[in-house]
C-alpha cells in the first residue's frame, strides 16, 4: 500500500477535512445501573439510551462489564497477525467460497478502503443462503479460516465474541425498553444469531487527505459495538450533517444501531452514517462486533409500534438473503448499488 492507487481516492464531496471537529455532546453512557438492582437508575438508564438513539444513533458506553484483558488480548492478536507478510496473511484469505478471513480489498461505494480486515463469524457453522435468488432455497455453512500465527487466535476471538453477545443483549435490553416494549422483545430473533467479529487494521497513508480507512456508510445488521484504538479516526455523521470525530476514551465501547433496527422501530431510531479517516503516522486498530440475526427472520417494522396513524414504512426482507446479496457484491465488482433498506421502503 506504498504509493496511492487511484482506486483508493474519494470523489472531493467525500474527502475528509484534516481539521476535524470534535463530537461535542457525543453520548458517553454509563451501564453500571445494570449491574445493581436500582430500579429507578435502570429507567434514567433505559432514557439515555433512548435519547442516544434517538438523536445520534450512536453512544459510547462505560461500565459495560466486559473484562479488559478480553479487550487487550484480542488488540494484541491482532496485532500479531497483521503484523506478518502479505504472504503469511493471504493464506487464510477469503475466497468466492470460503467467505470469511483476511482481505484487503474491501471497497465502499466503489472505492477502495485504506484498510485490511480479518473476519470472523462468532458462531460456527454460520448459516446463510447460498444465494440472494429468493427460489433458491439452499443454505451454505460457513467456517472461519484460522491462521497458524498467533496460534491462541481461535480461542481469543471465541472468548471475545461471547463478552459481546453478553453485552449486545443487554443493550437491547435496553432498546426494547427505550421503545414501550417488554425487556426480551428482540431475543428471539437472535437465537441463532449470525454475528461476526472484524479485525480491523488502518495501515499509514501517505495522502490520507484523500482516501479513507472506510467509506461513508451505513451498518447493515441489527447492532455494531466497536472497540477502537487511542489513535482515533472514526467519524459520525450528526443529525445535522456534519461529520464529527469520536473521541476515543479508554476501555470505552462505541455502540450504534444498524439498519435492522431502524426497520423494527420503523424509523424512530435510525441507523446513521459513519466512516474512518487515516492519517500519515500512526497505524490504526479496531475491532467491530457484528450482532445480526438468524439468517431465516423476516425483518420487518414491529406490529406495536404501528398503527393507522404511523403505518409500516418498509416492507418485509429476509435478514439472509440481504446479506447474501451484499456478500456478493462485495465480491464481484458490479456496477449497481448494493442492496439497501431503501430498496424495501414504502413509499408514501
Ligand atoms: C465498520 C466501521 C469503523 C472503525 O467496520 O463497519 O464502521 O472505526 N468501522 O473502524
Ligand atoms: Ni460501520
Amino acid at each position: 500500500m506504498g504509493k496511492v492507487d487511484p482506486a483508493f481516492i474519494q470523489e472531493p464531496e467525500h474527502r475528509p477535512r484534516i481539521s476535524h471537529i470534535e463530537g461535542e455532546g457525543f453520548p458517553l453512557i454509563d451501564l453500571s445501573p445494570l449491574h445493581s438492582n436500582n430500579v429507578s437508575a435502570i429507567e434514567g438508564l433505559v432514557k439515555e439510551v433512548g435519547k442516544a438513539c434517538k438523536e445520534w444513533g450512536f453512544f459510547q458506553v462505560i461500565n459495560h462489564g466486559v473484562p479488559l484483558e478480553k479487550r487487550q488480548k484480542i488488540d494484541s492478536d491482532s496485532r500479531k497477525f497483521f503484523e506478518q507478510s502479505l504472504e503469511k496473511k493471504r493464506k487464510v484469505r477469503r475466497t468466492e467460497k470460503l467467505v470469511l478471513g483476511y482481505y484487503d480489498t474491501e471497497h465502499t461505494k466503489n472505492v477502495r478502503d485504506w484498510k485490511e480486515v480479518f473476519d470472523i463469524a462468532v458462531e460456527e457453522p454460520a448459516l446463510i443462503p447460498a444465494s440472494p435468488d429468493l427460489d433458491d432455497k439452499e443454505i451454505t455453512e460457513l467456517y472461519n479460516q484460522w491462521p497458524e500465527y498467533p496460534p491462541e487466535l481461535r480461542e481469543t476471538c471465541q472468548d471475545y465474541g461471547q463478552e459481546m453477545v453478553k453485552l449486545a443483549c443487554k443493550l437491547f435490553e435496553l432498546i426494547a425498553l427505550s421503545l414501550g416494549l417488554p425487556a426480551d422483545r428482540f431475543h428471539s430473533f437472535f437465537k441463532d444469531h449470525n454475528s461476526l467479529i472484524r479485525l480491523n487494521h488502518y495501515p499509514p497513508c501517505p495522502t490520507p487527505e484523500l482516501a479513507l480507512g472506510v467509506g461513508r456508510h451505513k451498518d447493515g445488521g441489527a447492532l455494531t459495538i466497536l472497540a477502537q484504538d487511542d489513535v482515533g479516526g472514526l467519524e459520525v455523521k450528526r443529525k445535522d450533517g456534519e461529520w464529527v470525530r469520536v473521541k476515543p476514551t479508554p476501555d470505552a465501547y462505541i455502540v450504534n444501531v444498524g439498519d435492522i433496527i431502524q426497520v423494527w422501530s420503523n424509523d424512530k431510531y435510525e441507523s446513521v452514517e459513519h466512516r474512518a479517516m487515516v492519517n500519515s503516522e500512526k497505524e490504526r486498530f479496531s475491532v467491530p462486533f457484528f450482532f445480526n440475526p438468524a439468517h431465516y427472520i423476516m425483518i420487518k417494522p414491529l406490529e406495536e409500534l404501528t398503527n393507522e396513524q404511523n403505518p409500516a414504512k418498509y416492507r418485509a426482507y429476509n435478514w439472509g438473503k440481504f446479506t447474501a446479496s451484499r456478500r456478493r457484491s462485495n465480491f464481484q465488482k458490479l456496477n449497481v448499488e448494493n442492496l439497501q433498506i431503501s430498496h424495501f421502503r414504502i413509499s408514501d
